[in-house]
């Protein structure tokens, strides 16, 4: 596909698909030719709140377009207009957009994590092979400056042979107590969700497979209350974790755009369920490591409590001549080389590190066109079954209260990864 435009359908208009993906297409196409034709999202006031935000955006770079819309993403991928797909509905609606949309033999991008079990992620990657048609992720660190940075810097020898990664991730998502994120059947959990960006780091890092797992995780942050209001706008609490209502949300909490977030009446689909409410069944906060093929070992330390900070995510790297730390917020590396002898601070943030998602959307969208050009995607739908079935030999082993399990246990074991 080489065209001057390209028809773009977008199924889930959340925060992704709507204000990350679609605001970032808009805001280029002129540049890019991405052409925003067809919107689904099972929320129909939604989609006219995206329809108009987004065609006014694209007003802005004196490009008209009139998206068509759908309540089933199944039409949309059948929209003679639509050359790219976008999947960024919640994740446990991933296999059935995927599938249909690999059949199809058009563009696909699906978001991350691949699905909510290791199952679902499989059946997208059966479909990639058949359709022998490769989709692209949304696993953002790929597209964000400094990470690429420390995988040049490592690959180029800086530290040695990398021996051990450790990704600390201190990070005020409470939201994910707060809607669809709540129950693993939804969304795989915090391990998923977030998890599966940094398990799939250390896949792209180590150039290796994970072999075993074992981690323990704790639910003890916010104590399950019986009498908890069932939402933040029907709460008069005073609450450090409110989304909306009473005060305003609380610092760090993400709020969603528009009024259709106000009218849902499931809890599936609210997103302010209080935090306290009891039915929520992920983990808090863990600690997660994995042995790989080549002998590196993985770590990732994580608390969805926060509170947020400057060195919220970082990774540290130990290679046998030195080690480097990377800061995801503040967009830097520091250096420990030739054994100690030399050290230095590399700062990405001349290299597009800013802006939402440090740069990443930005760089997502260039890599889109690219893809739909012809060029093969940075990684695809392989990688995220490996990241996902991390996911679920983690949360499986923290059930068994650290219990070590091996990754040949999880389904999809036969399928190999790609390599960066
Ligand atoms: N790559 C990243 O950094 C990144 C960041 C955020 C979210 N995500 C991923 O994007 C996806 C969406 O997350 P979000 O934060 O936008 O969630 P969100 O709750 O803000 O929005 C999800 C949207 O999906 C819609 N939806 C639900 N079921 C649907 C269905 N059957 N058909 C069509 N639409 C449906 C909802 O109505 C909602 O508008 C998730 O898979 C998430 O993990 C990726």
């Amino acid at each position: 596909m080489s065209k001057d435009t390209i028809g773009v359908g977008i199924i889930g208009l959340g925060a992704r698909g709507f204000y990350s993906i679609g605001s970032n297409l808009a805001t280029t196409c002129r540049e890019t030719g991405f052409r925003i034709v067809a919107l689904c999202d099972r929320n129909s006031e939604r989609m006219i709140e995206a329809r108009d935000v987004l065609a006014g955006m694209c007003g802005g770079q004196a490009v008209a377009i009139a998206p068509r819309l759908y309540e089933g993403g199944t039409d949309l991928i059948d929209d003679t207009a639509v050359d790219l797909i976008v999947i960024t509905s919640i994740t446990d609606t991933h296999r059935q957009y995927a599938v249909p949309a690999l059949r199809s033999g058009k563009k696909v991008y699906c978001d991350k994590p691949l699905a909510q079990n290791a199952e679902d992620a499989v059946a997208i990657v059966e479909a990639e092979a058949e359709a022998e048609n490769p989709l692209i992720m949304g696993f953002t660190r790929r597209y964000e400056a400094p990470w690429r940075r420390a995988f040049g810097l490592l690959a180029e020898g800086t530290i040695g042979d990398l021996t051990m990664i450790l990704i600390r991730d201190i990070i005020p998502y409470h939201r994910y107590l707060q809607a669809w994120w709540r129950r693993r059947e939804w969304s795989g959990g915090a391990l998923s969700d977030k998890g599966s960006h940094l398990f799939d780091v250390f896949n792209w890092f180590t150039q290796s497979r994970a072999v075993r797992a074992h981690g323990f995780g704790g639910r003890s942050v916010v104590e399950p209350d019986p009498l908890a209001p069932p939402r933040c706008t029907q709460s008069a609490r005073a609450c450090v974790y409110r989304r909306r209502g009473r005060d305003g949300a609380a610092p760090h909490a993400s709020v969603h755009f528009g009024e259709s977030w106000l009218h849902e009446t499931e809890e599936k689909h609210q997103d302010d369920v209080c935090v306290y409410a009891p039915g929520s069944d992920v983990y808090h906060n863990g600690s997660i490591h994995f042995s790989y093929e080549n002998g590196v070992i993985a770590s990732y330390f994580y608390s969805i409590f926060g509170p947020g900070a400057e060195d919220q995510e970082t990774m540290e790297l130990v290679g046998t001549k030195g080690r480097m730390i990377l800061t995801r917020e503040t967009g830097t590396i520091n250096i420990v080389s030739d054994y100690g002898n030399t050290l230095r601070v590399v700062d990405c943030n001349d290299e597009g590190s800013t802006g939402s998602h440090f740069g990443a959307n930005v760089t997502l969208i260039h890599e889109l066109r690219r893809f739909c050009d012809g060029a093969p995607p940075l990684f695809s739908a392989r990688s995220g079954l490996e990241a996902t079935r991390m996911a679920m030999a983690a949360l499986r082993s923290m059930d068994a209260g650290g219990l070590a399990v091996d990754m040949d246990d999880i389904a999809g074991a036969a399928r190999v990864p790609d390599r960066a």
